[in-house]
């Protein structure tokens, strides 16, 4: 069953009259609480167990999150209820009852009145150390548990009481049965028909032509179905209907029908995309919506525009890299006036090199022509212990390939870097996760595996372009793949990855937590840190050292004292909105800790095509919650690591990718984090001082709905009068005073700049 979610009152209207044909399904609710208890015992599968001194949980949330903290290993689930035969009569098949557990972290085994009925996983993650074939089955909890029984299956007793119990098992990290929906329904026309009109990025013809491609896929191997199929376009700010077709479709068994709508209109418009099938034989509608991918960020000009950070520090007689970031017509000619001795600069590609040996800040101008005109712009350099002085942006392997990175992904990712313009705006790292390493050999050197033949070329390669190359490794003896750590190896480690010109390393807690297994001292926490921090300071190269530890210990407290650039706050991210909003609205107790050289990770982004494996996927975020995304990790000064292949960058994600004047309140020189000024269930608001004086502002609606909502300026500290852009849009709003009220869609945000003006004062 689908849910219609995110429609202005109009839409709505329009949904609930043509879908009323549609009955809704009678279903027995399994989402009530559960008998539970941690252990393992397979007589806790018999019907006739007595768990009435059990504890009580929900399904649908982490049994962390229940009471049960840091509970790992087995653990079991039992509910009882009544299945009344009046269920079959609901459907139009008839012939299947399926139960739905939600997902369940990490496998299970589910009884059915002491019968197994089925299982998810579980011989892989009873294993103790990762290895292949665990590493396949990463995205195992992941999985919709969904169990289907024939109506005639003796396990199933109809009009009587039943016993489901779910034995789990959970290797680490948050455990149970969590997501919806939880509940038993007759198997019928709709669980066989799906439209698949997620999985892709919409793409745009011209100026005015938007262009989705679908799927309408029939699971059944029994049953052909025949139907109409509409699909419409409805404009979110006024309800209208600006695209409908319908059309006669047979959907044969086990088939599945492709097509694309192209539909003319204003792509800075936000729309919904409603696709209907209603199925003749049995009366039933499915129906799937999914919001177009509209413009916010206004088109590049042909006058040169030079973007990136305006602040870069270096240590003595590290050596120097940096690229001009800069946008307009080509071809482009790049300046540097004041460019210290030490420093060269190549006028056609903008790559500065060298290196500058004393202690000292210096002020140089950057000067980028082309036909239409000059910009200029100032970078201050600063030569000293510092580095990262403003947060890193680049691309991160770990969100789209997992462990199937190799050398020629990564130069793929490289090239598409530049090609496809990003490095324009300062995209600049080219980082490999997980997944290149080998053995350490007997001299202690660590090795790459097959599919990194050769580190130094590659990052060379990567160098050419004006780009920076990252690593990965962990502190443990086995990185969370499964790969060879750094333990007992950090000193030769460095050695190797300076020697290969790595200007970036992740270092993944991972395995150290055999070495150190129930940390709770400062010492413990940053012990594997120093130890790496110490063999970093002892090769001649700016390496940004970014600790990934998922937050443990606060280490935004800590985290420069083992001289981290940037620290991970939270556990993994992924591209639901549950997940990004989690992280990103959770990141306020951090906010102070934040400086130039020393930043907060929420973690990567989740955009574009995504999937943690070889095989990718579009992202799951609507459009509003990437603009959410991005604005939040802008305004929380973030690294911005891109966690999606830079070969199939669609104009959405581009344009999300390279809005300059968001992307400047991430790179702001002042390097402070927003703070959150206001939080309640419907809307967040944040504020981020910039250098300028200027605030950015963020305006997030929570909710599924679009809201009005309203700002007071006394809640940001300021008074007086102040001029007001939208920073998406890059357009003036004029000048505001007091208060403003912002329209914002759901899931969405209002990202703004407010600037003073006549005497506005910001405390
Ligand atoms: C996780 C880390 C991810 C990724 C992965 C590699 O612990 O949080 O970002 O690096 O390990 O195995």
């Amino acid at each position: 069953m689908r849910y219609i979610l995110f429609l202005p009152v109009t839409v709505m209207i329009f949904l609930i009259t043509s879908c009323s044909t549609k009955q809704s399904p009678s279903i027995v609710d399994l989402s009530k609480p559960w008998k539970f208890k941690a252990g393992d015992d397979l007589s806790w599968a018999a019907p006739g167990f007595a768990d009435a001194a059990w504890d009580s949980i929900l399904p649908g949330k982490n049994w962390e999150d229940q009471g049960f903290d840091k509970l790992d290993g087995f653990a079991w689930y039992r509910i009882k209820f009544y299945i009344p035969s009046t269920l079959k009569g609901t459907s139009y098949l008839k012939d299947s009852l399926q139960i739905l557990l939600g997902k369940i972290d990490d496998c299970d085994e589910v009884f059915l009145n002491g019968e197994m009925i089925g299982e998810n996983g579980k011989t892989i993650f009873q294993k103790k150390e990762p290895d292949e074939e665990f590493i396949k089955a990463r995205g195992t909890w992941y999985t919709d548990r969904k169990y289907i029984l024939p109506t005639l299956d003796p396990r199933i007793h109809w009009d009587r009481e039943n016993i489901l119990a779910v034995r789990v098992y959970d290797k680490n990290g948050p455990g149970g049965m969590f997501a919806s929906p939880y509940l038993i329904s007759m198997l019928d026309v709709p669980d066989y028909i799906s439209f698949g009109i997620k999985g892709e990025a919409f793409s745009f013809e011209g100026d005015s032509v938007m262009k989705k491609k679908f799927t309408i896929q029939n699971t059944s191997a029994k049953n052909d179905f025949t139907g109409i199929l509409t699909i419409k376009a409805i404009l979110y700010e006024n309800g209208i209907t600006i695209y409908e077709r319908r059309s006669k479709v047979t959907l044969l068994k086990n088939d599945t029908v492709r097509d694309s709508v192209m539909i003319h209109m204003d792509l800075s418009k936000p729309a919904v995309l409603l696709f209907s099938f209603d199925e003749k034989n049995s009366g039933k509608t499915i129906s799937e919506q999914i919001s177009s991918a509209y413009i916010l960020t206004p088109k590049t000009g042909e006058l040169p525009r030079i973007n990136g950070p305006k602040v870069f520090g270096i240590r003595p007689w590290s050596p120097f890299l940096f690229k001009i970031a800069a946008t307009g017509k080509p071809p482009l000619k790049y300046n540097a006036i004041n460019l210290p001795k030490g420093l060269v600069i190549d006028t056609n590609s903008g790559i500065i090199t060298g290196s500058l040996g004393k202690k000292e800040e210096y002020a140089v101008t950057l000067k980028v022509e082309n036909t239409q005109g000059c910009a200029i712009r100032d970078l201050k350099i600063i030569v000293g212990n510092a580095i990262s002085l403003t947060p890193p942006m680049g691309w991160n392997s770990w969100n789209c390939w997992g462990l199937s990175v190799s050398d020629k992904k990564v130069r793929q990712s490289a090239e598409s870097m530049i090609s496809s313009g990003l490095a324009n705006h300062g995209w600049t790292y080219i980082n490999i996760d997980d997944g290149w390493e080998d053995k350490h050999d007997k001299d202690g050197k660590i090795l790459t595996n097959w599919k990194f033949p050769n580190m130094r070329g590659l990052s060379d390669y990567v160098h050419s372009l004006g780009l920076k190359i990252g690593i990965y490794s962990s502190p443990g003896p086995r990185t969370c793949g499964g790969y060879e750590g750094s333990y007992t190896f950090e000193e030769k480690d460095a050695q190797a990855y300076a020697g290969w010109g790595i200007d970036y390393l992740k270092y993944d807690w991972c395995s150290y937590g055999n070495i150190c297994p129930n940390p709770n001292t400062a010492d413990q926490f940053q012990h594997p840190y120093q130890i790496m921090k110490r063999a970093i300071r002892r090769v001649n190269r700016d390496i940004h050292y970014s600790l990934c530890q998922y937050g443990m210990g606060d280490v935004w407290t800590w985290g420069k004292d083992v001289d981290g650039n940037s620290w991970r706050t939270t556990g993994d991210i992924d591209d639901t909105w549950e997940s990004m909003s989690g992280i990103g609205f959770s990141q306020g107790p951090c906010s102070p800790y934040a400086a130039p050289g020393r930043w907060n990770d929420p973690d990567m982004l989740v955009v574009g095509y995504v999937g943690w494996g070889p095989s990718l996927h579009y992202t799951r975020l609507t459009p509003d919650e990437q603009y959410t995304h991005l604005s939040l990790w802008c305004l929380l000064a973030a690294p911005l690591l891109i966690g999606c292949d830079l070969d199939q960058l669609d104009p959405f994600t581009m344009n999300l990718l390279t809005n300059d004047e968001v992307l400047d309140v991430n790179q702001d020189p002042l390097g402070k984090q927003a703070t959150r000024i206001k939080f309640n269930p419907d809307y967040e608001i944040w504020a981020k001082e910039m250098e300028d004086g200027s605030r950015v502002i963020g305006v997030f609606n929570l909710t599924e709905k679009p809201q009005n909502i309203l700002v007071n300026l006394k809640d940001l500290g300021l008074s007086g009068a102040f001029e007001m852009r939208d920073l998406w849009r890059q357009k003036d709003l004029g000048p505001v005073s007091l208060s403003f009220e912002k329209h914002v869609l759901p899931h969405g945000v209002a990202l703004l700049n407010l600037a003073q003006r006549n005497g506005g004062i910001a405390k």
